[in-house]
């Protein structure tokens, strides 16, 4: 089990607090049996530049770093960022800096505010022009959007899709388990940012999804994550 999206990281945006929290996070991450993860602080174009972004996760991660002895068990794991949308992101200076670990793949939040076409146009551009791999953040958020533009991202074999395991453990279930069974999940995120109504929750969702796979989406999944995991390092 690969947790490919969480807010672990102490002290850099709206997820763990400090040190103590990042640890306790990553103690819950392990016991539900995490192998590996990606942490992936947001980025917000216009509150950082990419090297002023990534100065403050690499003090972020020296920080957690110097307290992991504390742990019993530590899993694998890499940085990455959530990349929010912004107008001219496939031009911007230093975006293949945002990649995971020292791989080409790229965590990409969608807008939330309504859809347009351009935006799509754009993030097709990050890989065919950019040729980064683009993985899309949490679709499951982005249902309501207009489904022909939803589809055209699901429908681009170049792009990974991720889903949040709080998409299989709520009313959304039935609908979770339907996309499940399309075979187009290819990463889960815990998207944890605390200890408490955001905590580490890849083990639920998994034990859902489990009872319910008949087609081998989890090893699907795993294999995806583990290609990832092994480009970043
Ligand atoms: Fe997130």
């Amino acid at each position: 089990m690969f947790d490919c999206h969480c807010h672990i990281l102490p002290g850099i945006d709206d997820g763990s607090k400090n040190v103590q929290m990042s640890l306790a996070m990553l103690d819950m991450e392990v016991r539900q049996g995490v192998e590996g993860i990606i942490f992936t602080p947001h980025f917000y174009a216009d509150m950082n530049s990419p090297s002023t972004f990534l100065r403050r996760r690499e003090k972020a991660l020296i920080e957690l770093e110097a307290s992991l002895d504390q742990l019993p068990h530590v899993p694998a794991y890499t940085v990455g960022s959530e990349v929010h949308y912004f107008r001219g992101i496939s031009r911007a200076e230093g975006i293949e800096s945002l990649c995971i670990g020292n791989s080409d793949y790229i965590l990409i939040e969608m807008p939330f505010r309504t859809w347009q076409p351009q935006f799509i146009d754009e993030i097709e551009e990050i890989n065919a022009v950019l040729g980064l791999k683009v993985i899309i953040a949490h679709i499951e958020r982005y249902f309501d959007q207009d489904k022909r533009l939803v589809k055209r991202l699901l429908d681009n074999p170049n792009f990974l899709i991720q889903c949040n395991a709080e998409f299989f453990l709520g009313k959304s279930y039935n609908h979770a388990i339907k996309f499940m069974k399309s075979g187009r999940i290819d990463l889960l995120g815990s998207d944890s940012h605390n200890l408490e109504h955001r905590r580490p929750n890849l083990a639920e969702a998994v034990a859902v999804m489990e009872k319910k796979d008949k087609k081998g989406a989890l090893d699907h999944i795993s294999r995806v994550s583990r290609r990832i995991f092994e480009a970043a390092m």
